[in-house]
């Protein structure tokens, strides 16, 4: 008699274990992807139609000897507000570039180097920080000057206190997630796919380290991976003390 209803017993727990375990991660993930995708659904507020993501652009700077000194891919959408010369109120305005009407050009120097970017009316500068103590580099600076047709002068936004795209000389910096940065009050500017490496470039683009937003999304996985291993120890150590119980019911009958 015993031994039977210790294989019945058995089986069933493992299944209710089994479907406990499937239901969980069901509701884990049906309830994890919309937390992801919500900045993108909902960032339209009353701004004008925004493009759609801008196209991936590649940009190498050279120095003096022809050698590649800085490297940059990225996709580059800017954000601005100013006063529309034609309805005399602020405006917002999202553009993408279009790296195939881009022209870059650039310099490097030992703990310094820039990259600018021009197309029509727009001019983009990134300007790098390398701290040769701490062997870590920075985008520190960024300067937007642009003339669109709707402005009734050139505008220039400015700001040399940045400390984005921080980065181990050597090493370059990734964030394939769309990111915005924040420049002045006026102008933020969105990244896609970006990899860039403004020193110690030796050829190529050195290992990549990774922005906090790519690693997030390697995090969530982890987390629903530890969430439903504690919950299946759980329910195996309910089991087995369950068994226990029943086990020792039995032999002090
Ligand atoms: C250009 O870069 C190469 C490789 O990094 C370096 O060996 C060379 O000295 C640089 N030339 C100048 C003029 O800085
Ligand atoms: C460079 O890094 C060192 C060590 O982290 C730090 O003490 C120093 O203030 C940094 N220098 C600059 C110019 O940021
Ligand atoms: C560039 O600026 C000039 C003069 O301000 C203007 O006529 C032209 O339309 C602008 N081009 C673009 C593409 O904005
Ligand atoms: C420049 O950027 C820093 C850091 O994001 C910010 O605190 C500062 O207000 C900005 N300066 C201007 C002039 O917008
Ligand atoms: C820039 O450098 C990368 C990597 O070396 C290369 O794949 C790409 O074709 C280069 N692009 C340009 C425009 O030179």
């Amino acid at each position: 008699m015993i031994p039977i209803i210790r294989k019945q017993n058995m089986p069933s727990g493992a299944i209710f274990s089994l479907l406990l375990a499937l239901t969980i991660h069901q509701t884990l993930t049906a309830d994890v992807p919309p937390t992801v995708v919500t900045p993108e659904t909902s960032s339209p507020p009353a701004s004008p139609a925004t493009p759609g993501p801008p196209e991936r652009g590649s940009y190498n700077v050279t120095n003096a000897t022809d050698a590649v000194c800085l490297l940059a891919r990225m996709g580059l959408q800017l954000k601005i507000s100013f006063i529309s010369s034609s309805s005399g109120k602020t405006v917002q305005e999202v553009l993408n570039l279009h790296p195939n009407l881009v022209k870059f050009s650039g310099s490097c120097d030992p703990d310094s180097a820039t990259l600018i970017l021009t197309e029509d009316n727009i001019t983009l500068t990134f300007s790098f920080s390398l701290n040769s103590t701490s062997n870590k580099y920075h985008l520190s600076g960024l300067e937007l000057s642009a003339a669109l047709p709707d402005m009734t002068k050139r505008i220039v936004f400015r700001n040399t206190s940045l400390n984005y795209m921080v980065g181990t000389l050597g090493h370059s910096y990734m964030c394939q997630k769309e990111k915005t940065l924040s420049i002045t009050q006026d102008f933020s500017l969105n990244t896609f796919q970006l990899q860039v490496q403004p020193f110690g470039v030796n050829g190529d683009f050195g290992a990549a380290e990774e922005c906090e937003l790519d690693e997030d999304d390697m995090l969530i996985p982890i987390i629903v991976g530890a969430a439903l291993a504690v919950l299946v120890l759980i329910v195996i150590l309910a089991y087995l003390i369950g068994r226990n119980r029943s086990h020792a019911g039995y032999q002090t009958i």
